[in-house]
């Protein structure tokens, strides 16, 4: 009689990001490799609750590693803590944790691969803390702002795309002796505004950990057009904001993880600095730009690296853990640990240093 088969799940919780389906296949071929049986479980933390799972092959992981999005589905308002229902045209939360473990119980799964972000990793905590599920955490999100890891996947496409943007806009603004406001994603963290802007010669760069002073971009602004320059290229991440004022929210959303939906300080930015310079002043937003198409090389690369130490730590029954970018090598660290605070750019950073050297302003 045949030996049963080791069984694990995997599955992708929270915004999509280039590179989730990079680890979904690298995840997928080093189980099937050692010849376990892996689960994918669609949308999320939904699919575990509600037992919408099927068993992966070869074909379904073969070609995906450069595509964009995740074959898995994702969202980022299910958890099985505080499960949103429709009753009575009325959302009603019910904790489900008795169903996920019965789910996972009779599917007979070892172990759950989480690929997600700080709120989907909080989630896999939380469940292997609660409930005693084994639980390996793959730290996925564009915005780079993960405690316990160097890297998220994901960041370096977005990092791209905004670069690339960057540039695009330097030559229109050029033309027209305009400033050019650019508004990247990055929830509370400027991770991609920083990064973008210094990989994309941007003039002035606003982050949310450092809050700005509306006087000091104009003075860069007037400076330059002084120097012979009349454009100037503004980055800004959508959680800055000006010293003692508020966030700018687009919208607040019922029922999910993010009630607050970062948006709209690129526009208000952009308006200030025509009003107070004189200067023609535009908005792009770049937004789920960032998010969507296919993973620069070293994002396909870390997805992969990731994936299968994923796998690696199911296979050794190593859990509870998420697995990590340290000094350019894998490790893992514990989820408890990687589900705390978000990572935040120091503001006394060598990075931010380098910037002010090169005369960029930062709003202060
Ligand atoms: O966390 C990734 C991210 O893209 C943030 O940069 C952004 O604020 C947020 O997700 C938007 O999420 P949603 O998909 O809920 O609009």
């Amino acid at each position: 009689m045949s030996e049963k088969k080791r069984r694990f799940a995997v599955l992708t919780g929270g915004g999509d990001c280039p590179g989730l389906n990079a680890v979904i296949s690298a995840v997928v071929k080093t189980f099937l490799q050692h010849d376990c049986e892996v689960y994918g479980v669609f949308n999320g933390f939904n699919g575990l609750v509600n037992g919408n799972m099927k068993l992966l092959d070869y074909a379904d992981v073969s070609g995906i590693l450069p595509r964009g999005g995740t074959i898995l589905g994702t969202t980022n308002r299910d958890n099985p803590f505080k499960f949103a229902v429709e009753e009575n045209g009325e959302l009603v939360y019910h904790d489900m944790r008795e169903t996920v473990v019965e789910n996972l119980r009779q599917h007979e799964i070892e172990a759950l691969v989480v690929i997600g972000g700080d709120g989907s990793l909080n989630i896999g905590a939380k469940l292997a803390r609660e409930c005693s599920v084994k639980v390996v955490g793959v730290p996925k999100t564009i915005d780079n702002d993960l405690p316990c890891t160097e890297r998220t996947f994901g960041f370096d496409t977005a990092m791209a795309v905004a670069t690339d943007a960057l540039d695009r806009l330097h030559t229109t603004a050029e033309s027209h002796h305009r400033v050019m406001v650019l508004e990247v994603m990055g929830r509370y963290a400027g991770w991609i505004a920083l990064h973008s802007g210094l990989a994309g010669g941007a003039d002035v760069i606003l982050l949310p950990e450092i809050p700005y002073d509306i006087d000091s971009v104009i003075a860069k602004i007037k400076e330059r057009k002084e120097a012979g320059k009349s454009f100037s290229i503004v980055v800004v991440a959508e959680g800055a904001k000006p010293v003692g004022g508020e966030l700018t929210i687009a919208r607040m959303v019922k029922g999910s993880f993010e009630p607050i939906r970062l948006g709209g300080v690129g526009e208000k930015l952009a308006e200030e600095i025509e009003s107070k310079s004189g200067i023609e002043a535009r908005c792009t937003v770049l937004g789920y730009l960032q998010r969507g198409g296919s993973p620069s090389p070293f994002d396909r690369v870390l997805s992969t690296r990731y994936g299968v130490a994923a796998a690696e730590a199911c296979l050794r029954g190593e859990y509870n853990v998420m697995v990590s970018l340290y000094h350019d090598q894998i490790v893992t660290v514990y989820i408890q640990r990687a589900a705390s605070e978000p990572r935040s750019v120091p503001v006394d950073s060598e990075i931010i240093r380098t910037g002010r050297q090169i005369g960029i302003c930062f709003g202060n």
